[in-house]
């Protein structure tokens, strides 16, 4: 395989082309970004963090039977994934209020949801992830209604695959995102599953071990990460 031009350049990670117009690289950066764009800062190991951390957490999904887009471990750095064409909308499962819900309707953060809530949010840093509903992704052809209803499906069934995962770890999973494509007809689970994307918080004194401590500016945020990677066994170099 030979990593050739770049495709796309995010906020945190970068997509190249490679010979096989199958396969794309994708490289994580240190680069940590919140408020949509509007802060950024360098943070020392965090793409070699993220990209291993994310390699454990797919590889735990796919072994749950849930299709992913990741194919294998390059280097401290970059992954191997399938090319797909992805759908413009992120999946949000809430298992406890924090973030924008508690903003959005004024309930205190900490309470655990139940049921889990699920919410769509339209990937659009300029509008700034608006939350869109089922009838605008059809309406506007992001996805459809067979899509939609998978998505779904899929989102829920990593929460309980995660959810575990995380408990025997001492950590509760507040909430998270994700974000699919389509290859060959299939809907699979695209980009990232790090703590740039979601919550963790630890069970016991629910100190938060997520992107939240970069948003909030509490400091140790690789550190934080690094935490929850030992505690899954997720192997750092
Ligand atoms: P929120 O509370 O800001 O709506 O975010 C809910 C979860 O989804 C949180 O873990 C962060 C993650 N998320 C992203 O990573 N990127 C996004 O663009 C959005 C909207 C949420
Ligand atoms: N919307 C996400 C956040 O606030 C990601 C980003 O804006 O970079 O963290």
């Amino acid at each position: 395989m030979e990593k050739r031009s770049e495709l796309y350049r995010g906020k945190a990670k970068t997509v190249y082309q490679t010979d096989d117009p199958n396969r794309l690289v994708l490289e994580f950066r240190n680069d940590t970004s919140a408020f949509d764009g509007e802060k950024v800062e360098q943070l020392d190991d965090k793409g070699m963090v993220n990209n291993r951390f994310n390699h454990f957490i797919m590889t735990r999904l796919e072994e749950a039977g849930i299709p992913t887009q990741l194919d294998k471990l390059l280097s401290d750095n970059e992954s191997l994934v399938k090319k797909l064409e992805m759908i413009p909308v992120e999946c949000v499962v809430r298992n406890i209020a924090a973030g924008s819900l508690v903003r959005r309707l004024g309930v205190e953060e900490g309470k655990e949801l139940n049921p889990p809530t699920f919410e769509f949010f339209l990937k659009n840093d300029a509008l700034h992830d608006p939350m869109v509903n089922e009838y605008h992704i059809q309406a506007f052809g992001w996805a459809s209604k067979e899509q939609i209803e998978q998505m779904k499906t899929l989102t829920f069934k990593v929460n309980s695959v995660l959810k575990s995962l995380f408990e025997q770890a001492g950590l509760l999973l507040v909430d998270y995102k994700l974000e699919f494509g389509v290859v060959d007809g299939q809907l699979v689970l695209g980009d990232e599953f790090t703590p740039d994307g979601c919550r963790l918080w630890d069970a016991k004194t629910r100190e938060k071990l997520d992107k939240d401590r970069f948003r909030q500016g509490l400091g140790g945020v690789v550190e934080a990460y690094r935490e929850v990677a030992q505690r899954l066994g997720v192997e750092l170099s």
